[in-house]
């Protein structure tokens, strides 16, 4: 059979990854796709720059150029940026070319776009590698959206802010410290803001939801941070209590609403991503039917998200073309009680005052346990989130989440003190 002619669009680290791993794995594509993939060209930003690619391929810096290629069928985009990456995979797909893509921040924004017009085309597109790098989330979660319904996610999205607070708590750094490691051994940008701001694990969190439920959540209503103000004490105040503090982005509907944050939680022993320690990504889907799935694998990284990549290529020629962001998922409510009943949580307060009568309204806040260091007050306590919003009122309080992997029910069979008006 003729080989399948391919393109690439950025020669970075992801771009070098798919070159690498075309010529390395060539046998074992060979064999699944029933014909040689051939790079025809690669576009790059800067044509100066020397590079290791065969002289047979084109190198290029004009998008028409690759355009022009006679059957062409795949291409790659391993760019960065909303655009130009848009614009060159919708016209990639106009003149009937699969594509596939690891560029996160454009797919977040744009994905419904391509995969819709795809559909239409008759081409697919394979985004794999946007989210989790080589770790199979998009591919499980269609998988499972088969029959099944996703009722939340819990995920670990971003390798570096992982990084950072696992290096934090095993050794004692402050934050900046833990960053300049990061950025010596390569796991974190010379401008790391994209990573430990959360924007980074954002755009992954978009695309989860689109995938899982249909649809994303206003943007600007996803409660986002990063992990820039986790301090040291905090970190070591609610390791003597058990908990880690994980940069988690969390999705699930409450209400017929769909509620989407991006900022660190506090995790028990039991819950399914205490242990995702450094680099690694992981994901835990609960399902309607199969229960809580977890994958757990490298983030990025130039092989992993490579991989993520080639992958697609198996998936794009088998696929039935189906839009995946547009399967009917029916979303799935608690009963009412059940739904009020988990909007009852824990979180750990930090500020200079311990909680007193004079800080909540009702009884409704209830203090699990409460401590002073060096002159922060930390509580744990259980309430509605309306009443946890009170408590950020006062001046300098810091609240992070809890997620337990007890009931809340339960917990409060542990309650030590409760403050009565
Ligand atoms: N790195 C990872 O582990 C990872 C993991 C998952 C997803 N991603 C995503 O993959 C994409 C690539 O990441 P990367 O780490 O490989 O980036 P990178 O190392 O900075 O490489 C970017 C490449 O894109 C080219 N480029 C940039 N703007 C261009 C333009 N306007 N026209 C043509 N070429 C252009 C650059 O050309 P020059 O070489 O000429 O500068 C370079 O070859 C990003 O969207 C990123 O979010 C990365």
């Amino acid at each position: 059979m003729a080989p399948i002619k391919a393109a690439l669009l950025g020669f970075g680290t992801v771009g070098q990854g798919v070159y690498e791993s075309l010529k390395t794995h060539k046998e074992q594509l060979k064999s699944v796709l029933g014909s040689d993939i051939v790079i025809e060209a690669v576009l790059v930003k800067d044509g100066t720059k020397k590079r290791d690619i065969d002289e047979n391929v084109r190198v290029t810096t004009d998008f028409e150029e690759i355009l022009r290629i006679p059957d062409l069928q795949v291409v790659f985009e391993a760019i960065v940026g909303e655009e130009p990456g848009f614009t060159y995979l919708k016209k990639a797909i106009e003149k009937g070319c699969h594509v596939i893509t690891a560029n996160k921040v454009m797919f977040a924004r744009h994905g419904k776009t391509l995969l819709n017009q795809a559909s239409e085309a008759g081409v697919s597109v394979g985004f794999e590698a946007t989210t989790a790098g080589g770790t199979p989330i998009i591919r499980s979660i269609s998988q499972l959206l088969q029959v099944n319904n996703i009722l939340s996610i819990e995920a670990i999205l971003n390798g570096t802010s992982n990084y950072i607070l696992s290096n934090m708590r095993e050794k004692g750094l402050a934050f900046e410290d833990a960053l300049k490691t990061a950025q010596k051994l390569g796991y974190a940008e010379a401008d790391p803001v994209n990573d430990v701001e959360g924007f980074d694990a954002f755009y992954k969190l978009i695309i989860l939801s689109e995938l899982s439920f249909g649809y994303a959540p206003d943007w600007e209503r996803v409660d986002r941070s990063g992990i820039t103000h986790v301090a040291q004490n905090h970190i070591e105040v609610f390791k003597e209590w058990g908990y880690r503090i994980k940069h988690l982005a969390q999705i699930h509907h409450d209400s017929g609403e769909l509620l989407a944050s991006v900022k660190p939680v506090l995790l028990d022993a039991e819950h399914s991503l205490y242990g995702i320690e450094g680099v690694q990504n992981a994901v835990m889907i609960e399902t309607s039917l199969a229960g809580k799935v977890t994958l757990q694998g490298a983030g990025a990284g130039k092989l992993p998200t490579a991989s993520a990549m080639v992958e697609d290529l198996t998936y794009v020629f088998q696929s039935s073309r189906n839009n995946v962001f547009n399967k009917s998922c029916d979303v799935t409510h608690r009963e009412d009680d059940e739904a009020k009943q988990s909007n009852k949580k824990q979180y750990a307060v930090i500020g200079p005052k311990p909680l007193t009568v004079n800080y909540v309204a009702s009884n409704a806040i209830q203090v699990l346990r409460q401590e002073e260091k060096d002159g922060q007050f930390y509580s744990l306590i259980t309430c509605w989130k309306e009443a946890a919003d009170t408590l950020l009122i006062e001046a300098n309080t810091q609240i992070y989440d809890v997620a337990s992997s007890k009931e809340v029910h339960n917990r409060e069979k542990e309650i030590k003190q409760v403050i009565n008006l």
